[in-house]
């Protein structure tokens, strides 16, 4: 396994790699979720590229940034135990030299849940993902559906930039109790833990109610945030709709996806699940 941290000797590095290319675009401080894509792009490709690089662009919150953790050592044996052949760990001013000015965006997809929430985020997560790829230029790119707006709007940039790529898209890896792994977990106590669960709860009973009928996204919401409340989640948003333009739903005719965004305690916790 290689490690670069330029642009340039990651180019000549993957000059002669074995086809297909696929690239696992992270932030580091990787968990089973990311691992779950390293292997299904191992599984699948001739040569497996991996970044770690946190964007501090599509942060809102400086503190956020700050406070985002890290764990390099880590992450590069977690890399080199899932076969991953090359590491691209890229500087900020490799990334962002002073010169940089450009900005991608998605019209709204980009715009509503997550993009409401946290204005420029997904234009942010566009463009570095953009960067990536030209980059990188791999044949797969793989994204999991734990962050579903950001997927659907990176599957839609590559249609519309007609980029030479395939989005894979990889099922949300969870504890056993059903919380979304992810890098903000490290962050909840033992207690606050028990609460996040609640996210999935709400899905679940999201799911029962459609499965037993039910069709006004109006009822099915109200007992999606008397779950939360009850595992004292602070709702930031609650959503549901069409899975791949995400817009809102009043009534569910077909296919549906629910949408959660909540603070437990300072932490802001995202999930999603087809309904
Ligand atoms: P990061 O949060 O590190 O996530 C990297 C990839 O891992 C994303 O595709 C994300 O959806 C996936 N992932 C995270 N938690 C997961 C889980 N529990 N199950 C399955 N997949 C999971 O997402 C980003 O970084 C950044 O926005 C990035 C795309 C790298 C751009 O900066």
């Amino acid at each position: 396994m290689k490690i670069t941290k330029t642009v340039c000797e990651f180019r000549n590095l993957l000059s002669n790699a074995t086809s297909p290319i696929g690239l696992v675009a992270t932030m580091g401080a990787l968990h089973e979720g990311h691992v779950a894509l390293l292997k299904e792009a191992r599984a699948n490709c001739g040569t497996v590229v991996a970044s770690i690089f946190i964007n501090p662009t599509q942060f809102n919150v400086k503190n956020d940034y700050l406070n985002y953790p890290k764990n390099l050592s880590q992450d590069i044996e977690i890399m080199e135990d899932n076969g991953v052949d090359l590491i691209f760990n890229p500087d900020l001013e490799e990334m962002y030299p002073q010169s940089y000015t450009t900005t991608v965006n998605v019209k709204d997809l980009s715009s509503r849940l997550e993009g409401a929430s946290r204005p420029g985020h997904l234009d942010s997560v566009a463009t570095i993902v953009i960067k990536l790829i030209n980059i990188c230029q791999p044949d797969f790119v793989y994204f999991g559906q734990k962050d579903i707006q950001q997927l659907l709007m990176i599957k839609r940039m590559i249609i519309d930039l007609n980029i030479q790529t395939r989005l894979v898209s990889v099922d949300t890896c969870r504890d056993a109790d059903g919380l979304a792994k992810s890098s903000r977990n490290i962050h909840l106590t033992e207690l606050q833990k028990q609460s996040a669960v609640g996210l999935f709860s709400a899905l679940q009973v999201a799911r029962e109610l459609r499965l037993n009928g039910e069709q006004s996204t109006g009822q099915i919401k109200a007992e999606m945030k008397r779950v939360l409340i009850q595992h004292k989640l602070n709702v930031d948003y609650l959503a549901i709709c069409d899975p791949e333009s995400l817009s809102e739903i009043e009534y569910i005719n077909g296919p549906a996806i629910a949408l959660i965004a909540a603070y437990c305690g300072n932490t802001r916790l995202i999930d999603n699940t087809l309904i």
